[in-house]
């Protein structure tokens, strides 16, 4: 296999834990000569902040910038909740984000059939769920400028964060989203609040004309509060939703919960394909945070993360099989009944992350043995 460079970037609270089962699977697939991973580990989010005071060093993010992807864990925890508002834990997450360019954020939300119990729905409502959604991750209300805290002459503070969509940004996430539908149910939604804000009726504007060169593809378009109530009223309506970053912020935990726990739900933040090498810049994470609630208890599910490193190992590396090998194992075990705390529900005695992780590794192997 081609050497392929990843810059690891375990984070705070649950991220090392579980980026620790990641670097089992590496080993052994390395070992293997399955593949030929250099990593390199650097400190982001609370974890930098306390060694020099920065949420990510400038040197890290050259090194993301090199990489050929980074594998991101999580950052923040309240020990970080009063660094000044530059410094925060997130604010890396978010440079590696804008400096990267990872505009278009790719959110699956599968159900394995072993978890439509584990889910908050009915099981019929999410069994064979399989939706896509698509965040736009530059942009919006995240990083608009003016985007600050000024003091009024009568003492009052005025907060203010600016929502700002141009139509390029929206044109190349709705592409994104359009020919992802080609290769599964061939269905976007895309959602945005056109009803009361003027980049909604930008974004649903330019989807709409996007769309002329995916004329296979079926497009509705939903304001996102309905969509969040269709999500939980009926999930398998939808195949891909195409929205900002704020509401795919919010709608993608919505729909992790469908799955069952947000501890199952992976992620990939992509940036533009170069020109001349066709290559794109990505980062893979876990949809969730660092669970400082569970923190330090060896309770973390490392599926989201392991799953992540599965779609590194599809969108970066090319390797698709054994990408999909990886997915094979983690609804294998799923099957196996061998649960972590956050999706045992009852009469399942819930293993450890390590444990988890020692069940994924000794499946891959299976699977990859055949
Ligand atoms: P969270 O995702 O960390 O946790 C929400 C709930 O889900 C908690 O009860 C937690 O125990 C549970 N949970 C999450 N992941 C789990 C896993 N793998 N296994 C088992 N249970 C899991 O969200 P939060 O509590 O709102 O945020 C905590 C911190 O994480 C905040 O500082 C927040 O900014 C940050 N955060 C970071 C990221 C990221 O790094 N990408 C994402 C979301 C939140
Ligand atoms: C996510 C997280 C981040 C976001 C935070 C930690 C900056 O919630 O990746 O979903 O809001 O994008
Ligand atoms: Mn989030």
């Amino acid at each position: 296999p081609a050497r392929s460079n990843i810059l690891v970037l375990p984070g705070d609270g649950i991220g090392p834990e579980a980026m620790a089962e990641v670097d089992k699977i590496i080993a052994w697939t390395n070992a293997e000569g399955l593949t030929a991973i250099e990593t390199d580990v650097d400190l982001v989010g609370g974890a930098a902040y306390d060694d020099h005071g920065q949420a990510i060093s400038d040197a890290a993010m050259e090194k993301a910038l090199a990489a050929d992807a980074v594998l991101f864990g999580a950052v923040g925890g309240p020990k970080w909740d009063d660094v000044p508002y530059d410094a925060r834990p997130e604010a890396g997450l978010l440079r590696l984000r804008k400096d990267l360019a990872l505009f278009a954020n790719l959110r699956p939300a599968i159900c394995y059939p072993a978890l439509a119990s584990a889910s908050s729905l009915k099981p019929e409502l999410v069994e064979g769920l399989d939706i896509l959604i698509v965040r736009e991750l530059t942009g919006g209300v995240y990083f608009g400028e003016p985007k600050e805290v000024v003091t009024l002459e009568n003492g009052e503070q005025r907060a203010v964060d600016t929502q700002v969509y141009t139509t390029h940004e929206i044109d190349r996430i709705a592409r994104v989203a359009f020919e992802l539908a080609r290769t599964r149910s061939n269905q976007v939604c895309s959602m945005e609040k056109r009803n009361v804000m003027r980049s909604g009726v930008l974004w649903n504007k330019v989807v709409t004309a996007t769309h002329a060169d995916f004329q296979d593809v079926e497009l509705s378009h939903m304001l996102a509060d309905a969509g969040g109530m269709q999500l939980v009223r009926a999930p398998k309506q939808f195949d891909v939703i195409v929205t900002d970053n704020l509401f795919g912020d919010m709608l993608s935990d919505v729909a992790a919960m469908l799955t069952g726990s947000l501890g199952m739900l992976p992620s990939a933040s992509l940036g533009a394909e170069d020109a001349t090498t066709g290559k794109r810049k990505a980062m893979y994470e876990p949809v969730h945070g660092s669970a400082p609630d569970i923190a330090g208890q060896g309770k973390a599910n490392p599926i989201a993360m392991v799953a992540s490193f599965a779609m590194m190992l599809r969108y970066s590396l090319g390797m698709a099989d054994l990408a999909t090998q990886v997915e094979t194992a983690i609804a294998n075990v799923l099957d196996a009944g061998i649960r972590t705390g956050d999706i045992a529900g009852s009469g399942i005695t819930p293993v450890s992350t390590s444990q988890m992780g020692d069940a994924l590794l000794a499946e891959v192997q299976k699977v990859v043995a055949g």
